[in-house]
């Protein structure tokens, strides 16, 4: 049932048949592995019953993941072809995440668990976020990895598996949420970052030079300033082009994000660049980091768009890691509203 585990590399690791659950947020999603490969891949988005919102609301989120989540693992199991009965492990998402979505999912995976008598093993979010890379093929370590979604902006070493070194993150807004803040601001929708970058195609980077936070100190980030900053341009100009502004904010974002990439590779010994998260989704980012990594001559995983955002398939590879290192199966799980890959105090 199990293969040899690398210290030197994160890989999609054979761990018999893993059926994993992700509802951290405002996807339903439901995955199987098997053998080492994906079976089945389900998201079943929430985005249409938020959009009227302007955001995601937990209340809201926590009843449609109820509805929805028998259908999804039914779901996910004829798309794989495999039988409940074959599934060896169920991971799931602990956290961090919104609590009422995660018990949700727990509360489903506990109930998988005990009624299929197979091992539950709890997953962070963010590792998912980190080992969707692998899904694509294995992660030469020391890598060096960018995890930007709505919740989190953080810059990790991976030192080995399971072995984290945060190097920084947000001190105030996560990436995905400046992106989904000036998204409202300009009128543009819910998710917001897709919004933003579909509108910046029509304009210019250049327009507007809106500040670079934090760009050449340290690690750490910090997007709250510039969402004050786009809404005080708007009340200022008289026609701001959408598309101008949408563009300037979206290249001002990036290029901080990738000069801490640059950055951490003038200090750090890495084989491998990784980025994760739904903003690691981001056309211009994706191109920068692919461009900086080979720069700088090391590798890049810039995972497919569908495995930045939020699934089950990166729970079920970073669960599927877990077990065959050995991590023993709870029979419960605590959520865990932690907020980074390598703990500690909000943000
Ligand atoms: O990882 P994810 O799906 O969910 C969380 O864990 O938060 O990330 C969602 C975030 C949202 O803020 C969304 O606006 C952002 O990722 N996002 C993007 C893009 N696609 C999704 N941001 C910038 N450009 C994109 N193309
Ligand atoms: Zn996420």
């Amino acid at each position: 049932m199990t293969s040899a585990r690398s210290l030197d590399r994160l890989e999609l690791v054979d761990a018999g048949v893993v059926l994993a659950i992700e509802t951290s947020c405002d996807d339903t999603a439901v995955a199987v592995v098997a053998g080492g490969r994906v079976a089945a891949n389900v998201v079943r988005s929430q985005a249409a019953l938020h959009a009227p919102f302007g955001g995601v609301v937990p209340e809201v989120a926590a009843r449609a993941h109820d509805a929805a989540m028998v259908e999804v693992v039914e779901e996910a199991l004829a798309e794989s072809g495999i039988d409940a009965h074959e599934v060896e492990a169920i991971a799931v998402t602990k956290g961090p995440g919104l609590p009422g979505s995660l018990v949700v999912g727990v509360g489903a995976a506990l109930g998988l668990a005990v009624g299929l008598d197979r091992p539950l093993i709890g997953v962070d979010h963010m590792e998912g976020h980190l080992y969707a890379a692998t899904i694509e093929g294995p992660v030469a370590l020391p890598a060096l990895s960018l995890l930007v979604s709505g919740g989190h902006s953080e810059l990790v070493v991976i030192e080995a598996p399971f072995r984290y070194r945060l190097l920084g993150r947000t001190r105030d807004d996560a990436a995905g949420e400046a992106f989904d803040k000036v998204a409202r601001i300009l009128g543009l929708g819910f998710p917001g970052g897709p919004a933003i970058e579909a509108a910046a195609r029509d304009g210019r980077p250049d327009a507007i030079r809106f500040a670079r936070a934090l760009r050449n100190q340290g690690f750490d980030l910090s997007f709250s300033g510039i969402k004050t900053e786009v809404a005080r341009y708007l009340e200022g100009a008289r026609a701001a082009e959408v598309a101008d502004v949408a563009a300037s904010f979206q290249e001002a974002v990036v290029d901080v994000l990738v000069a801490k990439l640059e950055r951490a590779l003038e200090s750090e010994r890495v084989e491998t660049v990784v980025i994760g998260g739904g903003v690691a989704a981001n056309g211009p980012l994706r191109e920068r980091v692919a461009e900086l990594a080979r720069a700088r001559g090391v590798g890049a995983h810039i995972p497919a768009r569908s495995l930045c955002a939020d699934n089950a398939a990166m729970i079920a590879a970073a669960g599927a890691a877990r077990l065959v290192a050995g991590e023993h199966a709870v029979d419960g799980l605590d959520i865990e509203p932690t907020r980074s890959l390598v703990g500690g105090d909000d943000h």
